[in-house]
């Protein structure tokens, strides 16, 4: 149980939904382990076709808790929930759908690369201050949004930390429609039942043969992990992560 995440079912549906609205959806490592195992016991119930990611009105989510990324960066043990979450989206049996309205900072945006089908709202934000903190792209998003949206769309994502407004991922095919706020969860649940109502047989190799292929993508995944644990040790990386986490408001 994560008194952050909300599990439930709608049908066929498994909606993981991130709720810690008052530190705008930021991951914590209990969070990521809770939405493991739903992703996990959702592909291995044959009762659920779908997985729903959601957030809060307002916030997707702004990312890991730099709370955590501190403690690593001060020495602290970061535990394997970051990375077993990874894997666990890498490689889910089962097609992913996910609705974001407003931040979507870090895992709050690579995390959509992931899935099958995002809406988004005309207030969303992806984006992704990698460089800023003194850290690299994670998630394998170095290895999909190059290509999804090109190299220098990616590089502008990714290395820039240049903030794509929702309309913009969908003119560049990053993520699937933009919706009005108020018709985001209704959407979202719509095309999930419509997906989830599919022959699972077909709509597993029609889904597995479009994906990215499984190894290059895991072996990405590392590698960048790899490099984002040597950051997180840096002095830019500290530097930056105690600007924010001393800031006055
Ligand atoms: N980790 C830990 N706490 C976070 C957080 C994060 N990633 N993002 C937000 N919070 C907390 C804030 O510290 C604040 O807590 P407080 O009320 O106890 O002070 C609360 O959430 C609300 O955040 P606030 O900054 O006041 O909201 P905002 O709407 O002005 O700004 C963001 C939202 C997302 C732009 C801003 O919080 C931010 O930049 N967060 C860091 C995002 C980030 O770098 N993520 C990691 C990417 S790798």
């Amino acid at each position: 149980m994560n008194e952050h995440i909300d599990v439930s079912r709608q049908g066929a549906v498994q909606i993981i939904r991130i709720n810690r609205p008052d530190k705008k959806n930021a991951l914590t490592r209990a969070m990521y382990r809770r939405m493991v195992e739903a992703l996990r016991g959702g592909d291995a119930d044959p009762e659920i076709r779908c997985h729903v990611f959601l957030g809060v009105p307002g916030a997707f989510s702004a990312g890991n808790d730099l709370n955590d990324f501190m403690t690593i960066a001060t020495g602290g043990d970061g535990g394997t929930e970051v990375w077993d979450f990874l894997m666990a989206l890498a490689t889910a049996e089962k097609p992913m759908i996910s609705g974001a309205d407003g931040i979507a900072v870090g895992i709050g945006t690579t995390l959509h690369l992931h899935c099958d089908l995002t809406f988004a709202t005309t207030r969303t934000m992806f984006h992704t201050p990698f460089t800023d903190l003194g850290l690299v792209p994670e998630a394998g998003s170095s290895f999909l949004a190059p290509a999804l949206l090109g190299r220098q769309q990616a590089f502008a994502l990714l290395a820039m930390g240049e903030p794509f407004p929702a309309q913009k991922a969908a003119e560049l095919g990053m993520i699937y429609r933009v919706v009005d706020e108020h018709d985001l969860e209704k959407e979202v649940l719509s095309a999930a039942e419509r997906v989830a109502a599919k022959p699972p047989q077909a709509l597993k190799i029609a889904r597995d043969l479009m994906r990215a292929p499984r190894d290059p993508l895991i072996a990405r995944v590392k590698e960048e992990g790899a490099h984002f644990l040597q950051r997180l040790n840096s002095d830019e990386a500290r530097a930056a992560l105690l600007a924010f986490l001393s800031r006055k408001k």
